[in-house]
């Protein structure tokens, strides 16, 4: 009766919370019936916004359908495509013709049988986009597989790997991976990282610190050149992770590395192909003899497929378009749009600590999280909305993506759309 009572209730915008840490160690799974339970509150209520099915590519506006068969379309704020090369006709091609040469799957581990010679192109034209001599690629399915792969080889039990605060899963889950020691330090700051240092380095134990070139979730850059310093100065190593950042930050695009001028110092640059490059995978540049191990040592490189070819020739393609006239303009264009977006909204809502292409709108309060994506969404809008664990506790953030090929309109459509959320939904500055 009382759950009946519960059901009927209209819904405010404070529910449909769920506990993500909810776990039960009994043979009847509570966790998995009080999930399917959420899910199905949700859908009846017709808020469920995840998984749906998209039915155009990720462009700036985009056709979804929603879980009961309504069709929306939207603005894209919520796609990692932010140079525009998952659509870009040259990259299309240049993956059907590596389609049609090498088949659909790479259909074995690159140390095997899956490696192919686009692969060994796609390694070689890295390598020569970073130009450091004796330095070298090795390629993963995923960025996730890479950064699992390359923390839990690189380090051992006894060894220490340091994140900082904000760092993407991967990181953390590749640490938990190696069995060593995990240590933590408050988000990009080299004082803080510096204290863990000096007490860890008495035990003579390896050491990693890691860190990203533009933080997923706190859109800002690493504090890279503080961080790399004080790592060296307690002959530790670093590694940074540019997803958000490679083909996007520097000059070049080779990534925060060259805009804060440390890709000297760096000694492990992990990079993924399912964003700027608009693909999928992951790859690590290090030295030549770091790579070779890596090959054999990486689990999740060793014993997982290799990439596949089409995917492989159209980043290729996004590559040479990046490293040419196109990139050095889309570049521009995204830092424009990226400004121009923050510009409307500072001192209307909190962009916290933003300083790059990923915009996080800090909202709060986790229960407002699902009526708050299905707002957007019926106002014409897809968002990432991240709350905790992804985030901290009353930290939910709507993260918009902007990209090179967002207009100007679409802009200040976005903002529009987000400041009357921001009224509607008690975050408005
Ligand atoms: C910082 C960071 N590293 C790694 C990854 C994993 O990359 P992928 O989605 O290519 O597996 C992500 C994904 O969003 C990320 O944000």
């Amino acid at each position: 009766m009382s759950e009946q009572k519960s059901k009927e209730k209209k819904p405010s915008y404070t529910e449909f919370t769920l506990d993500m840490f909810s776990r039960s160690s009994g043979k009847n799974h509570a966790e998995i019936k009080q999930f399917n339970q959420w899910r199905e509150d949700v859908i009846s209520a017709d808020k469920y916004t995840f998984e749906t099915p998209h039915l155009t590519p990720q462009t700036p506006e985009i056709v979804v359908r929603r879980i009961h068969g309504d069709e929306h379309r939207l603005f894209n704020f919520s796609s990692y495509n932010y140079l525009g090369y998952a659509n870009h006709p040259e990259v299309i091609n240049a993956a059907k013709d590596a389609l049609d040469k090498f088949g659909l799957g790479a259909t074995g581990s690159p140390l095997l049988n899956g490696t192919f010679d686009i692969h060994k192109q796609l390694e070689h034209a890295l390598t020569e986009f970073f130009g450091q001599e004796g330095y070298g690629i090795s390629l993963f399915s995923s960025g996730y597989g890479a950064n699992i792969g390359v923390v839990s080889s690189y380090i051992h039990k006894g060894d220490y790997v340091v994140l900082d605060h904000s760092s993407h899963a991967s990181l953390i889950d590749g640490a938990v991976m190696s069995q060593g020691t995990l240590k933590l330090f408050r988000h990009n700051d080299a004082e803080f990282l510096e204290r863990i240092l000096k007490r860890i380095a008495k035990d003579n134990r390896r050491i990693l610190v890691c860190v990203e070139g533009v933080y997923s979730t706190d859109g800002d850059y690493g504090n890279l050149k503080d961080i790399v310093t004080v790592t060296k100065k307690y002959g530790a190593s670093i590694l940074v992770d540019e997803a958000h950042s490679l083909l996007v930050a520097g000059a070049s695009g080779q990534g925060a590395v060259e805009k804060f001028d440390v890709l000297g110092d760096v000694d492990l640059l992990i990079g993924t192909f399912s964003k700027s490059f608009g693909g999928v995978g992951g790859c690590l540049y290090a030295k030549q003899e770091l790579i070779n191990y890596m090959n054999y040592y990486a689990r999740s490189r060793m014993f997982s497929c290799a990439l596949d070819p089409a995917v492989t020739g159209g980043i290729l393609k996004a590559l040479e378009l990046a490293t040419g006239p196109d990139g050095y303009a889309k570049r521009k264009r995204i830092v424009e749009n990226a400004d121009h977006l923050r510009s409307l909204l500072i001192n209307k809502v909190d962009i916290g600590t933003s300083q790059s292409w990923v915009i996080p709108i800090i909202f709060g309060d986790e229960r407002k999280s699902i009526p708050l994506a299905d707002y957007l969404m019926r106002k014409g809008y897809d968002f990432s909305i991240m709350m905790f664990p992804a985030v901290k506790k009353n930290k939910s953030i709507i993260r918009a993506f902007v990209t090179s090929e967002h207009t100007k309109e679409q802009l200040e459509g976005c903002a529009e759309a987000l400041i009357d959320a921001s009224k509607e939904y008690d975050f408005a500055l």
